[in-house]
């Protein structure tokens, strides 16, 4: 049986058009039963329509890093409607709380641009950049209630170049990361 995904993301959406790629190609064993922004103009949501997977845009509310407990809620209720079993993060610029952790309990996964645990937070590619290393990449793990801190479950290594800026440096990232998160989508599939 396809393993039944809700994708969540702010912005570009290139993750989740990763994904809905395999799937349509055969090579991802799983379902996309909707698309759900934090942003009702976000890109990923036009990328949901191309596919024709159902979306929803779930109005945040006042806060900037975390989601009102009403509308953390609300997107609950989205998520469960759509018979989603396992929450895909792709770029959803917000922290999950109490009410999304509970009803997905190891149920929802994140694709991170570092080889945690090393540089969490934000811009890690900057990150790592400033740190000197020679070598970053990207790392899917379960969401839990830290930032950036629960079990991982695969990484992919990206060299840093000595020209390397932060947007050729994330760029070379974002590549990795849309091989490495169907990929493991797949071994949790089975
Ligand atoms: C990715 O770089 C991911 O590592 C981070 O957010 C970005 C999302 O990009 N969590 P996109 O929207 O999938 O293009």
């Amino acid at each position: 049986m396809a393993l039944r995904l809700g994708i969540l993301g702010s912005g570009k959406g290139s993750n989740c058009r990763a994904i809905l790629e395999r799937i349509r190609d055969g090579s991802l064993d799983a379902e996309a039963r909707i698309v759900v922004s934090d942003f009702g103009d976000a890109p990923i949501l036009e990328i949901a329509r191309e596919f024709g997977v159902p979306h929803a845009h779930v109005a945040p509310g006042n806060f900037r890093t975390i989601l009102e407990p009403a509308a953390e809620q609300e997107l609950v209720r989205t998520l469960q409607r759509a018979d989603v079993e396992l929450v895909v993060l792709a770029g959803f610029m917000r922290v999950l709380k109490a009410p999304m952790l509970q009803a997905f309990p190891q149920r929802i996964i994140n694709i991170h641009p570092s080889l945690l645990p090393k540089f969490p937070g934000l811009a890690a590619w900057k990150q790592a950049l400033a740190a000197g290393e020679k070598v970053t990449g990207c790392t899917v793990h379960y969401v839990d209630a830290g930032i950036d801190s629960g079990m991982i479950l695969g990484q992919r290594e990206v060299p840093i170049m000595p020209n390397d800026t932060p947007e050729t440096l994330h760029a070379r990232i974002q590549i990795a990361e849309r091989e490495l998160y169907p990929e493991v989508i797949g071994c949790l599939a089975v």
